[in-house]
């Protein structure tokens, strides 16, 4: 882990009111895990004093990549950022996931949640295998990247309003996949219900599944003891999300 200061090289609105930022950090980009994460220090008037984490999202050359939904103050101020501006940044922070040796992999991204499975499925691809990937949101407008996952895999996509690809929750289409696959292993990121559902279809199907789950932090890296995630452990009732995660195995988490 890390702390610098890095360049911003390209600042874009992806979608309404979601962000894509590209910085340089040729070090951090050479050995970018899936997974692991950033936090960045928002600055500006009425900054948040706590640094705000986002996923690695993607990695280019000697830049990486990430992408965010304007939710608050810090998001807000990081909208505002333009090619050549500096960011500080701590990273890489947390595990990851870790790519299983199966034949199939079925990548669950719920409206934001799909940020750090970019990376994923491009290191899926790198490792000369493809991946399924489900785009779900609430709304067809929330579907963020979907052109992007089409370079690694067959995306399918489902909205609850219908507003884009089929009219269901993930649930569905993840399921049909599921019943199909002779040896699959299942990545997800999204809101707590979308992960205890694909968790559920996981454990029916008996695929390995990892979750990558979100919690406000503060430190990021152990010591706060802010982000607690109870676990199913005989040693230890809670894991900190920042430092045992963000990815855990599904099994492992009470849900
Ligand atoms: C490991 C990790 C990776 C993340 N990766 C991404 C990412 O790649 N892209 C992205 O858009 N967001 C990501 N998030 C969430 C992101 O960190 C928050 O949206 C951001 O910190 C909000 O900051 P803010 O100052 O703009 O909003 P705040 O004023 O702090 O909060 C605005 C609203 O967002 C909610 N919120 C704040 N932090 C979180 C959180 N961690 N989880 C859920 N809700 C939160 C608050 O409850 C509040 O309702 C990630 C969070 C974690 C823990
Ligand atoms: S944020 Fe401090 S322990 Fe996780």
């Amino acid at each position: 882990m890390n702390n610098f200061k890095a360049k911003v090289l390209e600042s874009a609105q992806a979608a309404p009111g979601i962000f894509k930022i590209k910085f340089s950090a040729p070090a951090l980009a050479a050995g970018a895990k899936p997974g692991r994460f950033l936090e960045v220090l928002c600055t500006g008037p009425n900054a948040p004093f706590l640094r705000r984490p986002f996923g690695i999202h993607d990695v280019e050359g000697g830049a990486v990549y990430f992408i965010f939904k304007k939710t608050g103050r810090g998001t807000e101020l990081l909208s505002n950022l333009k090619p050549g501006d500096f960011i500080d940044v701590t990273a890489p922070l947390g595990n990851g996931f870790e790519i299983q040796k199966t034949k199939e992999h079925l990548l669950a991204a719920g409206g934001m949640g799909a940020a750090p499975l970019l990376l994923l499925a491009r290191r899926i691809k790198e490792s000369g295998q493809t991946c399924k990937i489900f785009l779900a949101a609430r709304a067809g407008a929330e579907i963020i990247c979907a052109d992007e996952f089409k370079k690694y895999g067959e995306v399918f996509i489902s909205a609850e309003d219908g507003a884009k690809g089929e009219k269901c929750m993930i649930d569905a289409p993840l399921e049909r996949a599921l019943k199909e696959a002779k040896n699959a292993a299942l990545y997800a990121c999204g809101s707590v219900g979308m992960l205890r559902c694909v968790a559920g279809l996981g454990a029916k199907y008996k695929v390995n599944t990892q979750v990558s789950l979100e919690e406000k932090m503060a430190c990021g890296m152990g010591v706060c003891q802010g982000c607690p995630v109870e676990v199913k452990n005989k040693d230890t009732k809670y894991k900190m999300v920042c430092k045992d995660g963000p990815v855990f195995n599904a099994e492992d988490i009470v849900w």
